[in-house]
């Protein structure tokens, strides 16, 4: 029998998720100016583990405070907050569900107010609007070596703190996306070049970590089904790659798409780069990537999750069925109802929120089109500074507010001392 979306599964390191919903990733912006965990963040992450999802994932955790995605991620660095996590993980797992940590390294996708020079695996700048990110600085050797030690830190912590699995960010353009893109590696070492160079820090990543948490404990990896950019790291190299990550003792692999250039993750992006998924009819059709998974699910035995666009209860079953997903991976409906995977899971409703497609920025924003693209780029950060706020509300106890304009989310956001890209971005473009 097809397995639907309230289907066990078993994992192979032995772990099982009690059904194939997954709450994904999702900056949270909660943390304290340590990056240590707060009382916020365990007030969130208990509503979402009461809401039914078999699995949750945190928001991304960089494993380097210099290379935060953004100044409020919780981070795992020396900083202390050990207790902190603690009481984060066992709050997230409240109704005994699973909780991943997603650890990551932004490299070149920095915020420049952080790191006006962060790492990278060449130096060569992101092609965006605005002043939000600074000029990159080709790692040393020594300098990955150093990454690869933080991620499998991190990943120590995280087991021992109580997080019941860990997830690689190796998609949307953060450090190691950039190292499997042509595009932005333009390395001659062991580090860059062919594929296999390329891939080299997202494999060697996860079999340090593997090495150090033992084989009964859940590695996942986010990997891009391609970034849709022209010359960019492709649908056939993610199916190769995702066979050498099975090699290297992945558990699941979730799939996606996309970069900050390229925001094909949010149905976003620009038109005619290679980026099908960024196409009006693709972003109005159910789960963006899905046909990019099923080239690459038969490559391997291990669990996919695919990510991005689900909004029914038909198309989730519909993707299990068809066998080219086995966990279906949910963010934004979780943003303004944290029951929403308890009510799919019950059968109704069929459809569930999708506020992006009608979120757009509005008369109300004094944004010249000026670079052109200015207001598409102020309309991403903003309809995703409405989401984020939606989860700094639960977090605090109160209720989604889904009246605020996506102009007004772009400038509640960037008034949180933790949201600076966007006020970045507001301060180079507002008239
Ligand atoms: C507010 C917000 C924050 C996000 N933060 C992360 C993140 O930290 N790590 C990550 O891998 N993806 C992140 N994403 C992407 C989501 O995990 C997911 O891939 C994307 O939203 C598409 O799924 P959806 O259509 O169900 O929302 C974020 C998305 C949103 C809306």
């Amino acid at each position: 029998m097809s397995p639907t979306i309230n289907t066990a599964i078993d994992l192979p390191c032995g772990a099982r998720l009690s059904n194939r919903l997954c709450k994904t990733a999702m900056t949270e912006g909660l943390a304290d100016p340590m990056n240590r965990a707060t009382p916020e963040l365990e007030t969130l992450y208990r509503r979402w583990s009461l809401g039914g999802a078999g699995l949750l994932i945190t928001g991304n955790v960089p494993c380097d405070r210099l290379h935060p995605e953004r100044p409020g991620n919780v981070a795992i660095d020396g900083n202390g907050g050990i207790e902190e996590l603690r009481a984060y993980a066992k709050a997230g797992t409240t109704a005994g569900n699973h909780l991943w940590m997603q650890i990551t390294h932004a490299g070149r996708q920095a915020p420049k107010s952080v790191n006006p020079h962060p790492l990278a695996p060449s130096a060569v700048p992101l092609d965006m609007i605005g002043d939000g990110f600074g000029a990159p600085r080709e790692a040393t050797e020594a300098e990955i070596l150093d990454i690869i030690r933080r991620f499998t830190h991190a990943a120590v912590v995280a087991r021992e703190t109580g997080f019941t699995g860990i997830q690689v960010h190796g998609a949307h353009g953060y450090l190691i996306s950039q190292f499997l893109s042509p595009l932005a590696n333009r390395r001659t070492d062991a580090w860059g070049g062919s594929l296999e160079n390329r891939a080299r820090l997202a494999l060697e990543v996860v079999r340090s970590i593997r090495a150090q948490v033992g084989s009964d404990f859940p590695i996942s990896i986010k990997l891009n089904s391609a970034d849709f950019q022209k010359n960019g790291f492709s649908n056939d190299e993610a199916g190769q790659v995702a066979r050498w990550l099975e090699a290297a003792g992945v558990d699941l692999i979730e799939l996606s798409g996309g970069t900050y250039e390229q925001p094909v993750m949010l149905g976003a992006g620009k038109e005619g780069e290679a980026a099908q998924p960024a196409r009006e009819s693709t972003r109005r059709r159910e789960a963006y990537f899905l046909e990019y998974a099923a080239l690459i699910k038969p490559l391997v035995k291990i669990p996919v999750m695919v990510t991005g666009g689900f909004r029914t209860l038909a198309g989730m079953n519909n993707a299990l069925a068809s066998g080219a997903t086995d966990v279906i991976g949910l963010a934004r409906p979780f943003c303004t109802d944290p029951e929403v995977a308890n009510k799919l899971l019950a059968g109704s409703p069929d459809r569930i929120d999708a506020y992006e497609l009608s979120l757009k920025l509005g008369a109300d924003a004094p944004v010249e089109d000026s670079p052109p693209g200015t207001r598409a780029q102020v309309e991403t950060f903003g309809v995703l500074g409405w989401f984020c706020l939606q989860n700094i509300f639960l977090g605090r106890g109160l209720e989604p507010d889904t009246s605020m304009s996506v102009w007004e989310a772009f400038n509640r956001y960037g008034e949180n001392e933790a949201q600076t890209v966007a006020r970045l971005i507001r301060s180079t473009t507002a008239a």
